[in-house]
């Protein structure tokens, strides 16, 4: 076999064999096969597609070609969580604790920030001390104790994807569905969660830009985790404006927080307790989900979350007096009010847009390895269908110089959109997608359901 075959014939609309896809996932790890011949090979994917049987193959050749962790032959049911990418999603800080405290284990590998969207990983570093870069040994033991480990992804797991993620970054051959797939689910699989709930993300600040093509990756990816064993759903939820307000590391945490106090805004509260009660019934720790939602709120309201993630930051050397006491998170010296040139109804804001500003902040990275300001963001004062007087604030900056807010008002006026006639708030959850095996179906295919 060589990497020349196998490039011409996805070129030519071929589709590949499983050999052939393990032997190119295989040489590319082991050093055999160039980047340049990876890059042409991810551009005639982008091209040509893949059918079903080769994203399952692609996948599990990614996910086998390091260490597998397994967690489900140490922790039984164990679930995962995974947002494929938004700005203003804090879901994950606020669910994984949740879960972990209504019973049901949470092991949570996680990535950085990537564009304009922020990481989870980067939003937890705003906690003084807090190790990330757990062991698989130590990830382990600390899901056995505290039921939830939060940990950056390690390196030797799916190590086929960290390569071929910086090739796709650079040769704009990041949004292919297959690819996509592949990359997400060979990390979850490497994993190994017994349940996993995908929050497939579409809309203007996604990298999904409409719900047709976020269905068809929601399909692809449950219908690999179910084929591996991973009993896998996905909700489709929208990213046509962030989401919360809070934009940026430790502002984020600090709305997180206030989910597990139950005093959130109302948009991540309630995705939080939709994808929470989703998977405690995936999962069989509730028959119904308002026994889940019942149980969910149990755990908000009797502190039990919050105490949870203070002892995980604790047992991952972290400062728990910080998820206590939010005001103790890292502050920007400057907060500067953004006003309404305008006033009317708020009729979109350029998810996006808010990102970058966000990044340019310094929340984010432009390059790779670029340190992150932790204490740097935004806070929305106004959202979709919100009715803004002229000059009334509609974000606040939260920068380290005057130079920095300057640049930020101006972007930040371009990100909002205006009406003279109401606007409604645009729905947040677009759906689920789950396999349901209907004797109407073919094995492979998903059952989809509107969110009611
Ligand atoms: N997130 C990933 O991990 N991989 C992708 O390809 C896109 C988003």
């Amino acid at each position: 076999m060589n990497a020349v075959e196998i490039i011409r014939a996805k070129r030519l609309g071929q589709v590949l064999t499983t050999d052939q896809i393990a032997w190119l996932i295989r040489s590319y790890t082991d050093g055999d096969v160039a980047d340049y011949q990876m890059a042409a090979f991810c551009m005639a994917v982008l091209w040509r597609d893949m059918d079903a049987r080769e994203t399952v193959d692609l996948t599990l050749a990614m996910a086998r070609s390091g260490s597998e962790l397994r967690v489900r032959d140490a922790v039984s049911p164990v679930a995962d969580k995974h947002s494929t990418g938004g700005v203003g999603d804090k879901v994950t800080l606020a669910a994984a604790p949740l879960l972990a405290a209504c019973g049901l284990p949470v092991a949570k590998m996680t990535g950085r920030g990537l564009g304009h969207t922020g990481g989870t990983v980067d939003k937890l570093e705003s906690i003084s001390g807090l190790r990330m870069g757990l062991d698989p040994a130590e990830f382990l033991a600390i899901l056995r104790q505290h039921a939830l480990a939060l940990a950056a992804q390690s390196a030797d797991l799916a190590p086929a994807d960290g390569k071929l993620y910086a090739v796709r970054d650079v040769t704009a051959t990041v949004d292919s569905v297959p690819l996509i797939a592949a990359s997400i689910m060979s990390k979850k699989l490497a994993v190994g969660p017994s349940h996993l709930l995908l929050d497939v993300k579409v809309g203007s600040g996604a990298f999904m830009k409409t719900l047709g093509a976020g269905r068809r990756l929601a399909r692809v990816m449950v219908a690999i985790g179910e084929d591996a064993g991973v009993r896998t759903q996905a909700v489709l939820s929208s990213m046509d404006q962030p989401l919360g307000y809070a934009v940026g590391n430790a502002l984020e945490l600090a709305e997180a927080l206030a989910v597990l106090r139950g005093e959130g805004p109302a948009d991540i509260a309630a995705l939080c307790e939709h994808e929470v009660v989703t998977l405690l019934v995936m999962a069989g720790m509730a028959r119904t989900h308002p026994q889940a939602a019942a149980r969910a709120r149990r755990a908000l309201t009797s502190g039990a979350a919050l105490a949870k993630l203070a002892e995980v930051v604790a047992a991952q050397g972290g400062d728990a007096r910080q998820i206590e006491d939010p005001s103790r998170l890292p502050r920007a010296p400057i907060r500067r009010e953004v006003r309404a040139e305008r006033g009317g109804y708020v009729a979109a804001i350029d998810a996006e847009g808010v990102g970058m500003v966000a990044v340019q902040l310094g929340a984010g990275r432009l390059r790779k390895g670029d340190a992150i300001d932790h204490a740097v963001g935004l806070v929305l004062k106004a959202k979709v269908g919100d009715r803004v007087a002229k000059n009334q604030p509609i974000v606040e900056v939260h920068a380290r110089t005057e130079t920095d807010v300057r640049a930020a008002r101006d972007a930040l006026l371009r990100c909002y959109h205006w009406s003279e006639a109401p606007v409604a708030a645009p729905p947040l959850i677009l759906g689920m997608v789950a396999r349901r095996p209907r004797r109407d179906m073919p094995a492979h295919a998903t059952a989809e359901a509107a969110h009611p």
